[in-house]
């Protein structure tokens, strides 16, 4: 596999030859490892002591012969420890993937977990074109596991962000699809000044509410309960942030919502959106972007990745100026070069402003 970079700096993955394609094809075994370790609590079993593959193979109940392999495999990666006929977790084993400490991620590990039996009915949703479970309805169950996934996704990413992102002369933000609410807290965290509106379902909220209970900024958050799809944003906001919800959603219900943002926004408010996008002319890079679109395929009726330039576009049409990309230091993105910020026309634009913004509330209902 090769691995190169083009002027704007785009990591690309070539398959040119068929050994690149033979190593690109077999790269299911590693993650298949890693996720039976999970299925198994491995980590967790493993805990804080040293064990042998037998003393842990009568623990786990599993054969011998299976779990030496298993683990030999998990020290080669380095994730288990091996000392003569032992095994010990590393740090990550022990903190991360341990479901006995407190730093355990078990909310994004389900629903990793949960991933690789969706992937493999990747074929349906490529013939009809819809999510593999249509008619499951989103269950609040479901959505606090995914909620939980959010928060331990993002725990690192959102204060690397806050710390890059300036709110100077903000004092009310909404934090649209805001889940958890951890961009929210981390953003609170580092402007004493601001107030932050978290907005999504109610069960999502539920566990935003849980989050912040021992977070200090939490006197600082208030919480809406919304379906933004279809309803119009009450309030009048000096930012809000749209962080991984662009792809949920097809061109056209974005733009409907790009239009409620915008009615939500005072003149020179800014609307942040912070996504997987695609950046190259042909609309296909980053592969991490467009591999992500296929999440999207399995998961959703309408939703997709789109490039920097077409989503510019809705801004613009939605009434938006000074469209432009947010920079962030390399290795603390969510998403390679993932932020574009654009702002609603100040006082200068007013005639034209107040015109717009009358039919643009229209539309967004
Ligand atoms: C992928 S999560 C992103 C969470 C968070 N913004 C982040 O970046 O980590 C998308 C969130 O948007 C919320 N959401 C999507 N569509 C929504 C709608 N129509 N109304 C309210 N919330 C919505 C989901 O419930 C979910 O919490």
């Amino acid at each position: 596999m090769v691995l190169s970079a083009n002027r704007k700096r785009i990591v690309t993955q070539r398959i040119t030859t068929f050994d690149e394609f033979r190593t690109a094809v077999s790269a299911y075994r590693l993650p298949r490892v890693l996720l039976v370790a999970l299925e198994l609590d491995l980590f967790t079993t493993v805990g804080d002591r040293s064990w042998t593959i037998l003393d842990l193979a009568k623990e786990l109940k599993v054969s011998e012969r299976g779990l030496s392999i298993l683990c030999r495999n998990l020290a080669a990666v380095g994730i288990l420890r091996k000392q003569g006929a032992s095994y010990r977790n590393s740090r990550l084993g022990a903190t991360a993937l341990n479901a006995d400490h407190r730093a355990y991620r078990g909310g994004y590990l389900n629903l990793i977990k949960s991933h690789w039996a969706d992937w493999i009915r990747l074929l349906e949703s490529v013939r009809s074109g819809l999510p593999i479970d249509h008619d499951t309805p989103d269950s609040p169950d479901y959505r606090r596991q995914f909620t939980w996934a959010m928060h331990h996704r993002t725990l690192e990413i959102a204060p690397a962000i806050a710390a890059q992102i300036s709110f100077a002369g903000s004092t009310t933000l909404l934090d649209l699809g805001g889940g958890p609410g951890t961009y929210a807290m981390a953003f609170l965290a580092k402007h004493p000044l601001l107030r932050a509106t978290v907005c999504d379902r109610e069960a999502a909220l539920e566990v935003a509410k849980e989050i912040a209970c021992t977070h200090t900024v939490r006197r600082r958050l208030s919480y809406l309960p919304l379906d933004f799809s279809s309803e119009p944003i009450p309030g009048t906001y000096d930012e809000i942030w749209y962080s991984n919800v662009l792809h949920i959603y097809s061109p056209e219900e974005n733009q409907a919502i790009f239009r409620r943002a915008w009615a939500a926004l005072r003149p020179e408010g800014r609307f942040i959106i912070q996504d997987a996008f695609l950046h190259d002319r042909e609309g296909v890079h980053p592969v991490e972007a467009s591999l992500f679109a296929v999440s999207m395929l399995l998961f959703t009726r309408g939703g997709n990745t789109y490039s920097t330039s077409e989503t510019t576009k809705w801004l613009k049409e939605a009434g938006f100026v000074s469209v432009k990309p947010v920079p962030l230091k390399k290795g603390t993105e969510d998403w390679e070069d993932g932020i574009l910020e654009a702002s609603v026309p100040g006082p200068r634009l007013k005639t034209t402003v107040r015109r717009t913004r009358s039919s643009r509330n229209r539309k967004a209902r």
